[in-house]
């Protein structure tokens, strides 16, 4: 007989009543006397478990009970039985039981609760307990929602390389890429001697390869992990984290804006219909009032302000900054935050920075001084994504390079784009992990993905 999964029991429970299924996964706990026990399974096809009863009368092999641990993997036969009285709406009575694997004594998942902080150091098991089963299925789901969101706005998915020569966010540092023996003193080390004959880093952003395939397909989007060498040890900052970049011809920092106001709401009121189990057991035992914070968001028009305006409303409370501001300043979380929370008390848009603290390729304002940027600032969060309207006169864009010491020479063709039939575009980079935060109420980024990168981090 084949496997039934416990998804597919949930979906249709009425279909099996009485009758006889196999199923396999793992043990959440077992518990009985010398007579009768219930043990509670997990197969991973959903976020709900399996209670199985199991009594003397009907198994054979009783005895095996005993071997039965938390994290153990068994195979066990049995019929659906109807419980409309009870909190499952059924149970398995179980005819057989097999034990595939049992856990040994040392298997550190045992209570039902730890710390974060004891699971992040079994990063490698985590994903088997309640919280995290919770965070990688939604995380599942929210990069579908995304594909999906883009997919039915006729947006062509591409994949834009990890390995780059060219340093285009300007402010954050790199990974360098060798193949040289760099931990060999003795020798002396040439870019030229490299693989790729030049110096390489891992690309902290795909937008400007994105770029090159927005003006051949119009709209497009890559979504992939970015790598920041920063040492910085925050409860929002990742070394690798995966960025999801669109790049839209035709379009201005406005419409930019309603893109993606339109892309927050999609996923967020999608992720609600989708993984009802899992947004629940976050709202309950994560953030208490996540659902009220997500329908905030939801049915409210977001903030939009220039930085110029929020440099104004921020200077007036400076005593409450660690950092005070002046225009120029760049923004800091405390001060995204006092904007969202504060000011705001919903998400905002932050417009037109000067251009000293943005990166070359922003369109240039009026001004002189200013580009037609925009961050988005999540309460509770900050800066969810960071986007722009592109700069499209090819001697501004060289003149920019010019003044930030970049080199011409690395910026060639992206250049020529400016010269092959460009057009006015404009595209942003969402941070996935930060709007997951947002979304499962999880308050430190390292609890949202899988194997975090963080400085002196790196062992699964
Ligand atoms: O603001 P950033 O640096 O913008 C870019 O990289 C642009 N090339 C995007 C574009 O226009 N296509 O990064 C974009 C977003 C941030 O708003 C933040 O959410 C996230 O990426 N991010 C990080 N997330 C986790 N850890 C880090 N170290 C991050 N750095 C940026
Ligand atoms: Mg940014």
């Amino acid at each position: 007989m084949k496997k039934t999964d416990i998804k597919e029991l949930y979906q249709a429970c009425d279909n099996f009543q009485d009758k006889d299924v196999i199923v396999a996964g793992w043990v959440k706990s077992c518990r009985g006397n010398g007579n009768f026990g219930f043990i509670d399974l997990t197969d991973g096809t959903c976020f709900k478990t399996l209670q199985i009863v199991f009594s003397k009368e009907k198994i054979a092999n009783y005895d095996i009970v005993e071997k039965i641990n938390t994290g153990s993997s068994i195979l066990c036969s049995g019929k659906i039985k109807l419980t409309p009285q009870n909190k499952q709406p059924f149970e398995m009575q179980a005819s057989e039981i097999n034990i595939i694997n049992a856990t040994d004594g040392e298997y550190p998942l045992q209570k039902k609760r730890h710390t974060l902080e004891f699971l992040r150091e079994i990063a490698y098991l985590r994903p088997r307990a309640n919280l995290f089963n919770a965070v990688f299925r939604v995380r599942s789901k929210l990069a579908f929602l995304l594909h999906e969101f883009f997919e039915n706005k006729g947006f062509v998915h591409v994949h834009t390389p990890l390995l780059t020569s060219s340093d285009c966010e300007g402010g954050s540092e790199l990974f360098k890429v060798t193949t040289q023996d760099i931990y060999n003193e003795v020798k002396k080390f040439k870019p030229e001697d490299e693989l790729f004959g030049k110096k390489i880093y891992l690309s902290p952003t795909g937008q400007l390869e994105g770029e090159a395939c927005a003006f051949a397909f119009g709209k497009i989007y890559t979504f992939g992990p970015s790598f920041r060498a920063e040492n910085s040890n925050t409860t929002r900052h990742l070394n690798e984290f995966w960025h999801l970049e669109p790049e839209v011809c035709f379009m201005n920092l406005d419409e930019l804006m309603d893109l993606e106001e339109e892309m927050m709401k999609y996923i967020i009121s999608e992720i609600l219909k989708r993984c009802p189990d899992e947004m629940n057991f976050f709202n309950s035992y994560v953030e208490k009032g996540l659902f009220d914070k997500l329908n905030n968001v939801l049915h409210n028009t977001y903030g939009r302000i220039t930085y110029t305006e929020a440099i104004e409303i921020l200077k007036k409370n400076n005593d409450k900054f660690e950092f005070p501001v002046k225009w120029g300043s760049d923004i800091q979380t405390e001060h995204e935050r006092y904007l969202s929370e504060v000011v705001f008390k919903k998400p905002v848009f932050v417009t037109d920075y000067p251009k000293e603290i943005k990166a070359f390729y922003m369109k240039q304002n009026e001004d002189g001084k200013t580009v037609r940027a925009c961050d988005l600032l999540f309460p509770g969060i900050g800066e969810v994504t960071g986007g722009s309207q592109r700069e499209t006169d090819y001697q501004k864009l060289l003149d920019r390079i010019n003044q930030l010491g970049l080199k011409e020479s690395d910026y060639w063709w992206y250049l020529n784009l400016r010269k092959f039939g460009s057009v006015e575009h404009s595209g942003f980079g969402l941070g996935f992990e930060r709007i997951m935060m947002y979304i499962t109420g999880v308050s430190n980024i390292r609890d949202v993905i899988l194997f975090p990168r963080t400085p002196k981090n790196c062992e699964f």
